[in-house]
């Protein structure tokens, strides 16, 4: 007789999901679905709002990747106003979004899945979480908290305060930096620096052994991989232009303008989910299914473009044997990223525009539609605002990071559920890697969930 295996709720990840798997008369997996069960409402609540508020309130959206938000409702700001932002506001966002990566990938490998990596995925689950963590290796765990927590403060540094900053603005940002607080970034960074490099150290020792079969079975299968890469091809997190590759490394397309991100991105929606299904339009869905997020990020780019970063790239391209199609290699480039912002943040504090007072472009309402851009820590975001003459939303779209890793995601859970269960024989080790699987992608979904049953209504 055939049966359904419910996890409910996933454990360590932002938000509220489960996950079915389907069984045949003969106990085999047939499918699994990852639903995520909760809804927002952002894109229907801020009709009517003017434009310039969009940063403070899209910013709510999340208290992890607020400044993703911030940066994408600003970026369409400008586009609104028609204006060039001053370079020295476009920097002081980059550091920004450097310390938000930092701090929300330290909270994904550190708090939420190191656990599993260091105390064993069959250990007790009682103590499978940062607390354990704490007692097995109190250094990794503290070095981990105060990484997170350097991040953070660049962030309250900035915008006067750690979470939903309502700091940037179309134009700009409010408020540049000061020597002072330059002075205290510069004093901690080389405990970050240190850090990082060990953990790295730590996981590529461990990605030798105990998590060799990891790598094989959690979510590793070709897909499409996006984002945005610089002019020059290198890592990138605000500017630059769409890159999207196949799984054998090929430049399916280049420099997309997300002006156009309805020509390349379909938005599918399912009925057992809150979260939509995007998809590259000209496979067709779900042939179309692409990955987002540090693993895409580092498959889609040239170079970092900082010495450290760029050898550990080196490395994983050399063990990802090219393209990296493990999901599970996404722990992994979340480390290398977080060395990379740590380089780029150290070459940034010695730019003198970080002291400009020029950060801000004034200019009222010229443009009537625009979309923005910026990649959050879990993959690329957009915000697409319609306004009227006087800049009061009538229309918003967001495609959040992680709803674009939805198809992946799916396709993960089913694969780790093939793999692990058989003859209907589900083990007490199932339920931790499953749930491990989705988090590969360190899921945001009170960011990504939207409307059930009907298609975006433009
Ligand atoms: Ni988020
Ligand atoms: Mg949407």
């Amino acid at each position: 007789m055939s049966q359904t295996v419910v996890i409910d709720p996933v454990t360590r990840i932002e938000g509220h999901a489960k996950i079915s798997i389907f069984l045949d008369d003969v106990g085999e997996v047939s499918n699994a679905r990852f639903h995520v069960v909760e809804y927002r409402g952002f894109e229907k609540f801020c009709e009517g709002r003017p434009m310039w508020e969009m940063a403070g309130i899209t910013a709510r959206i999340c208290g992890i990747c607020p400044v993703s938000h911030l940066l994408a409702a600003a970026k369409t700001g400008d586009k609104i106003l028609g204006v060039n932002i001053p370079i020295a506001a476009e920097k002081l966002r980059r550091l920004m979004n450097l310390a938000q990566i930092t701090q929300s990938h330290a909270l994904s490998f550190f708090h939420l899945s190191s656990p599993d990596f260091l105390l064993g995925w069959d250990s007790d689950p009682a103590k499978r979480n940062v607390f354990g963590l704490m007692e097995a290796d109190k250094e990794l765990a503290r070095g981990g908290i105060r990484l997170r927590q350097f991040g953070q403060t660049i962030i309250e540094l900035l915008g006067a305060k750690k979470i939903h900053a309502a700091w940037t603005v179309p134009g700009g940002v409010r408020s540049p930096l000061t020597e002072e607080k330059i002075a205290w970034i510069r004093d901690r960074l080389p405990e970050s620096m240190e850090t990082i490099e060990n953990a790295l150290a730590l996981f590529k020792k461990l990605l030798l052994d105990e998590l060799k079969d990891e790598i094989e079975i959690f979510g590793k299968f070709p897909s499409l991989f996006m984002g945005l890469v610089a002019d020059n091809g290198d890592w990138e997190h605000y500017g630059g232009a769409i890159r999207v590759k196949d799984s054998e490394g090929n430049i399916v397309a280049d420099k997309l303008s997300e002006d156009n991100y309805q020509d390349f991105i379909g938005e599918a929606v399912e009925p057992w989910s809150y979260l939509k299904f995007p998809y590259y339009k000209p496979l067709g869905y779900e042939k179309g299914m692409y990955r987002v997020g540090p693993l895409a990020r580092l498959n889609i780019c040239d170079r970092f473009g900082t010495p450290k970063a760029d050898a550990e790239l080196a490395e994983f391209r050399d063990r990802a044997g090219g393209m990296a199609t493990s999901s599970f290699f996404y722990h992994y480039a979340r480390l290398i990223e977080i060395l990379a912002c740590l380089e780029k943040i150290g070459d940034l504090i010695d730019d003198p525009d970080l002291l400009s007072s020029r950060i801000r472009a004034k200019a009222g309402v010229n443009n009537l539609e625009a979309v923005g851009v910026s990649e959050a820590p879990r993959g690329t975001l957009f915000h697409h605002y319609n306004v009227d003459e006087n800049g009061l939303i009538e229309k918003v779209n967001l495609i959040i990071a992680t709803g674009n890793n939805n198809l992946a995601m799916n396709k993960t859970v089913t694969q780790i559920a093939q793999n692990y269960i058989h003859n209907g024989d589900v083990s007490e080790g199932f339920f931790n890697r499953v749930e491990a699987g989705i988090r590969n992608f360190d899921p945001c979904l009170s960011c990504s969930t939207h409307a059930i049953g009907q298609m975006p209504w433009w």
